[in-house]
This record gives C-alpha cells, structure tokens and sequence, in this order.
C-alpha cells in the first residue's frame, strides 16, 4: 500500500463542489486582487482566531516581513528566533535588514526555550519570533516574561498551528501579533501561496495592511514606500470554503497522532506535548538513532516520510556570515538528527494508519 506524506487531491475531491463554486464565483465576477472574498476571509480569520483584526498577505514569509517593517525593525536591530525551524522564520529578519540572532529549544518539545532566549537578550534586541513548529504553541508567556519590562515585542509564527490552543485560548488570540502561513500543505491551506497576520492593536494592523498595499492610503496616494504582499481573492475564496472544515480536520489528525501514539510509543519517541497546549499537529514527529534505516525502510515499503527540518538554522550556509559553529546550540542539533516526520494527514484513512505503525512495528521487530 502506497502511502502518500499528505493527499491534497483528495482534500480536494472531499470539498470539490464547494471549492468549485468558489472559484468560478470569483472567475466570473473578475475582480481577482481586493474586493469581496478578501474582506469575508480577513473578518473570518480573525473571528476564528479570536482576534480583532486580520491582513490577508501573499504568503507566511511576507507576513512576517511586513510584521517586523510595521513594528520599526530594521538595520542595526537584533530579532531572536528559534534556530530548529523552517528557514522563513529567520529570512523575514535579513529581508527587513536586521540580525537573527538564535535561541535553542527544548529538547523534548522542539520548541523555543525561554531561558534561551533570556541570554540572547541585547540592547539591540527589538522583537523575538516564537514558532509554534509542527502545530504545538510555543510558551509564550514564558518568553514574555523572559522579555521583562524590555520595549521587545514577542511575534508569533503560526504558520503550522492553525487553531491549536495555548492555555485554552486560540493562537491568533494572545500575542501582540501572529503570522500565518496558508501553503497548501499546511493544515488550512490555498491554491497556491497565502498568509495573514493578525492581532488586536489596531494601529499595528492599519500599518500592515498598508505596507502590505503599496502603502496605499488612497489609489494613487502613498503614505510609505510599502511593497505588494496582498492576498488575492482566489485564495481568499478557497480560504473561505476550507476554514469551515478546518476544526473537523484538526480533529482528525489528533485521532490519528492519538492512535500512532497507543501503538508506537513503546518503540519511538514522540515529540512531547505540553501540558499547556491542544496541538493541531501539522506533522507527527518521532524521534529515533536509527532514522537513516528506518527511513529506507520505509520508503521500501512505499511509506513517505519528511524530516522537518535536518539542518538548524545556524548551520546553513545562508547564515555562514553570522559566524555560528557546531556545538552552539546543541539540542536543536541533537534533534535535527533524529526527528522524522511520519504521515498525518486528515483524509488518512485507518487501513493507512494501521498500515504505517505495522511498517514501523516491523523495522523495530
Ligand atoms: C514555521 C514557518 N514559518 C514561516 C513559513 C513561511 O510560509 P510561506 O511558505 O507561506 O512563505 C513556513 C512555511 O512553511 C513555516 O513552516
């Protein structure tokens, strides 16, 4: 049996008549950039989220990037985030002209420790990003506290924690602000690339929203030089449809993860889960010595796997020049060994899953 990493044709065809009618609604009316469907995504994600107010943005990099612009950072500012996460977090940072400066994790959660971040703390320091990676929240007020009375805004990339919970309140709800990311992969994701940044400060989400539209504050009138990161209204569309179903496939990718977890942890570590949290799991991640193996085996028998993500971030040659070694952050490189990404996707089926954790019995055995 052919076992897919994660199945978006058939997340398609589950939703194909809803989807279908989105999209020609938006091809008939013609109005593809602004309008309608972007203004109904931008109240229903904020709404989801709890939040007050939502930007629509071109994808979860450029959310980022417009975040830090609209918070002021720039050269000769320090950001701190994560090194164990996907290369975005820490582009945002360079693309505003500003220095990553990383933070190790956890080594049972691979999550950003806040003790970490404490001693990366400088008097350049202007913001942290905090990533919510495989869809567990981070401990953000761990990190607020860590940040102290010091004028640092803690940022939240939730590119991969749609609607998981912190302390029972929704990602989007709590942080001063929150990046999304709607890759088609994720757990709510577009027709192609798509992001959102949300908070309850309403100066920060005009000032977004503004460099996110040229700095537009009428047609031809430009307050700042911004740039072009908006959301198009074919995504929105899409958006709109697949936010309805987005808590129904959040609960089944813990059904799945829960049923993984009863057969396997036994035999392989899984990553931990806060006591804090309700984690929407974007991916299932295992931990074991013996990945490059069981890999191979896996892919023997047609089992697709990822690794989220083998190099931390220090130790990519983007980042050569910051001047990082090995052995600077030793556990997001411990884990960045061991961690495998196993299937988890909401259209799995049990035969699928049932056919996984014999694969990985069988390795074991
Ligand atoms: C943690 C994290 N941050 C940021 C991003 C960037 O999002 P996008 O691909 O939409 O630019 C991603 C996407 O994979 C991500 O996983």
């Amino acid at each position: 049996m052919k076992i897919p990493f994660v199945d978006l044709k058939a997340n398609y065809l589950s939703i194909k008549d809803e989807i279908d009618t989105a999209i020609s609604s938006v091809i008939s009316s013609s109005a593809f950039v602004k309008g309608k469907e972007l203004e109904q995504f931008e109240k229903n994600w904020a709404e989801m989220c709890g939040a007050g107010f939502c930007v629509g943005t071109s994808n979860g990099t450029a959310s980022l990037e417009l975040i830090l612009r609209s918070l002021g950072v720039g050269a000769g500012d320090e950001v701190i985030c994560p090194s164990h996460t996907f290369i975005a977090t820490a582009e945002a940072i360079v693309n505003c002209g500003a220095k990553p400066v990383f933070a190790d994790c956890h080594e049972s959660s691979a999550l950003i420790d806040a003790n970490e971040v404490r001693k990366a703390i400088t008097e350049r320091t202007k913001a942290v990003i905090i990533v919510d990676l495989y869809g567990q929240p981070a401990d953000h007020d761990a990190v607020v506290e860590a940040v102290g009375n010091k004028n640092i805004t803690v940022i939240q990339d939730a590119a991969q924690s749609h609607l998981a919970e912190y302390k029972k309140k929704t990602v989007g709800s709590y942080a001063k602000v929150t990046s999304f990311s709607f890759y088609p992969g994720k757990n709510l994701g577009a027709y192609g690339d798509a992001g959102a940044a949300v908070t309850n400060d309403e100066e920060l989400y005009k000032k977004i929203k503004m460099l996110s539209d040229h700095g537009r504050i009428t047609k031809y009138e430009h307050l700042i030089a911004g740039t072009n990161a908006r959301m198009d209204n074919l995504q929105a569309s899409v958006l709109n449809v697949k936010m309805k179903h987005l808590a129904d496939w959040n609960d089944k990718r813990r059904k799945i993860v829960r049923k993984y977890k009863n057969a396997l942890e036994d035999r392989v570590l899984f990553i931990d889960e806060e006591t804090y949290a309700k984690p929407v799991y974007h991916l299932c991640v295992i931990r074991t010595p013996y990945r490059k193996d069981l890999i191979k085996f896996l892919e023997e028998h047609e089992v697709s796997t990822g690794i989220h993500y083998p190099i931390p971030l220090h130790l990519q040659p983007a980042f050569k020049e910051l001047g990082y070694n090995s052995g600077d952050l030793p556990r997001s490189e411990k884990i960045s060994e061991e961690i495998l990404s196993i299937p988890v996707f909401p259209e799995m089926t049990d035969e699928q899953t049932d056919f996984v954790i014999a694969q990985i019995k069988e390795y074991f055995r």
